[in-house]
């Protein structure tokens, strides 16, 4: 599902509109971008009224007749009368109203927009790959979208998308799946799914049981679930981050732990993977610093799995290294990540031939 948004250039902070592009791949226009062709590719259209000028309004009126080829949300600040009676006269049929929650959002874009596709996944993955990559990456978004609208973590769903995940990984091979998933159009989300499908393999070769390997394939899917958080703005900043930017990310696990401390269908173990899963054997993590013996084997594979997964993701502000450069990069790691753990994860994981499946020694 693909939305525009459609909104004034003069908006310097964050608005909901933002967070709409952890959930869907959004276009951001202008007023003056507005055109049939910009538009064509949308499912829905949310156009921001809030702080609309004379001349934004001029030309959504002129502009009209492309937008209704759509279904389309306004939004507009609580109690502006002159701002709802614009949204009606331009005959807008949703109003959501600027301060209510993004969750509720997001709900009203999913039932307007098309039926969600099988898979956004381009050819040449398996059918049971691309169901996997959807389940999964559905779970994630109403994991986030529960830890924001304060409902429950549908945590028997994310088992459910953990198992079908472990069983495309087992078929598939590893290294299909994190081609998959560098597809997803949001970072985040890209980034969760392949910490998740890295744990689940990880623990599979090192013949964990299949419970285990089911609790780190979920306790990755919900790893960063406290970047929900955090402005897209910064998350998604194509630069370097400044200190204040940094220290705000570093926040994540702890907003985590406090989505999900009070959630009784979350087990303790999980909770421990999204609080614990920056700490590092010698201290030096964070939030806390603890010692290695707080830190449980399940936090420590999914740490390893998080690293990798990091250094090796594209991001605009850093460079991209290949599995190699990483492997070097965690190599001095040394004592900071569990040797036996990382012995092993590095001897599977870097390519034998290309992208084909490891093979167990
Ligand atoms: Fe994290
Ligand atoms: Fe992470």
């Amino acid at each position: 599902m693909r939305t525009a948004i459609i909104r004034g250039k003069e908006l310097d902070q964050e608005t909901v509109c933002d967070a709409l592009a952890l959930f869907f791949s959004s276009d951001f226009l202008g007023f003056e971008d507005i055109s049939p062709v910009r538009l064509n590719t949308a499912d829905v259209i949310i156009v921001d009224l809030c702080k609309a000028g004379d001349g934004d309004l001029h030309r959504l009126r002129a502009r009209r007749a492309a937008l209704e080829a759509f279904p389309r949300i306004a939004i507009v600040t609580k109690g502006h009368r002159t701002e709802i009676q614009q949204a009606e006269a331009l005959g807008f049929a949703y109003i959501h109203f600027a301060d209510d929650p993004v969750g509720t959002l997001v709900k009203r874009v999913r039932d307007l927009g098309a039926p969600r596709p099988l898979s956004a996944l381009p050819d040449g993955f398996s059918r049971p790959m691309a169901a996997a990559y959807e389940k999964t990456g559905a779970v994630l978004e109403d994991m986030h979208l529960a830890s924001i609208t304060d409902s429950p973590i549908p945590v028997d769903r994310s088992k459910e998308g953990a198992r079908d995940l472990l069983n495309v990984l087992e078929s598939d091979g590893v290294h299909a799946w994190l081609k998959a998933v560098k597809t997803h159009h949001s970072p985040t989300f890209g980034h969760s799914l392949e910490v998740a499908g890295l744990a689940g393999w990880f623990a599979n070769e090192l013949g964990w049981t299949r419970s285990e390997c089911l609790q780190v394939t979920a306790g990755g899917l919900l790893h960063d679930i406290g970047k929900s958080r955090i402005p897209l703005a910064v998350l998604d900043k194509p630069d370097v981050l400044n200190e204040a930017e940094r220290d705000l990310v570093r926040k994540h696990a702890e907003f985590g732990y406090q989505i999900i401390k009070h959630r009784t269908e979350v087990d303790n173990e999980t909770k421990e993977i999204v609080f614990f899963h920056h700490e590092l054997l010698d201290g030096s993590g964070y939030p806390f610093g603890l010692s290695a013996d707080r830190i449980s084997l399940k936090v420590r594979l999914v740490t390893i799995c998080d690293l990798y997964s990091a250094l090796t993701e594209e991001r605009a502000y850093k460079e991209t290294l290949s599995p190699r450069q990483a492997i070097a990069v965690m190599n001095k790691m040394d004592r900071k990540i569990d040797q036996d753990l990382y012995r092993t994860f590095r001897s599977l994981i870097l390519p034998r031939e290309g992208f084909g499946r490891v093979q167990r020694a």
